[in-house]
């Protein structure tokens, strides 16, 4: 396979696509944040960050997300598992560097209040959607996590932002 990048003069120069150039040329879509939680079967929550996340249909109300299948928050996930997605406000960078880092201590000094199935709800984000799990789909080295939305909220205010790899806030 191979792909093309725009050179300084643009002209379209053919390179081998190599994993580097395939992150850092999806990296150019710009997207919001997310932290995905479930609890599990022992009522425990957990919780990671996700910028895969996209709506699908409007009826039904569906959304998904892309789990890295090494992830180990899958193993919570049963076919009829809830789970919550908080969109992430500006002010919180800290908990997505949080939920994407060490497993232990994620829900550290954070607050939020059980929702559908015990999914965390996480407090003081932008918005917030509570599913049920419709289908699971093998995809490469992710999983297609598909809900369908039971219940969602937003508030007024601004996103955290993702592009290129860096961390940002609408102007
Ligand atoms: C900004 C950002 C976005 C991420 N988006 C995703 C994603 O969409 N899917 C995914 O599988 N991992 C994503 N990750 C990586 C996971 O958050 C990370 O691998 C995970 O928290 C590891 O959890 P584990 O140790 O419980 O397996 C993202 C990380 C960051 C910092």
């Amino acid at each position: 396979m191979s792909s093309a990048i725009s050179t300084p003069r643009g002209e379209a120069e053919d390179l081998p696509l190599e994993p580097s150039l395939f992150r850092r040329t999806c990296a150019r879509f710009a997207t919001g944040i997310t932290v995905v939680t479930v609890a599990d079967e022992s009522g425990q929550p957990h919780g990671m960050t996700v910028n895969s996340f996209s709506s699908v249909s409007l009826d039904p109300p569906l959304v998904l997300v892309s789990i890295d299948l090494r992830n180990a928050i899958l193993a919570h996930f049963t076919e009829d598992s809830c789970f919550a997605i908080n969109i992430l406000a500006e002010t919180q960078e800290h908990l997505s560097r949080q939920f994407s880092g060490p497993v232990r201590g994620r829900f550290q000094d954070v607050a939020w209040n059980p929702g559908l199935g015990g999914a965390p709800l996480l407090a003081g984000v932008l918005a917030q959607l509570q599913c049920r799990v419709d289908k699971q789909f093998p995809a490469g080295d992710h999983v297609l996590l598909i809900g369908e939305v039971q219940h969602a909220r937003y508030c007024e205010g601004k996103p955290l932002v993702y592009f290129n790899s860096k961390y940002g806030q609408l102007g």
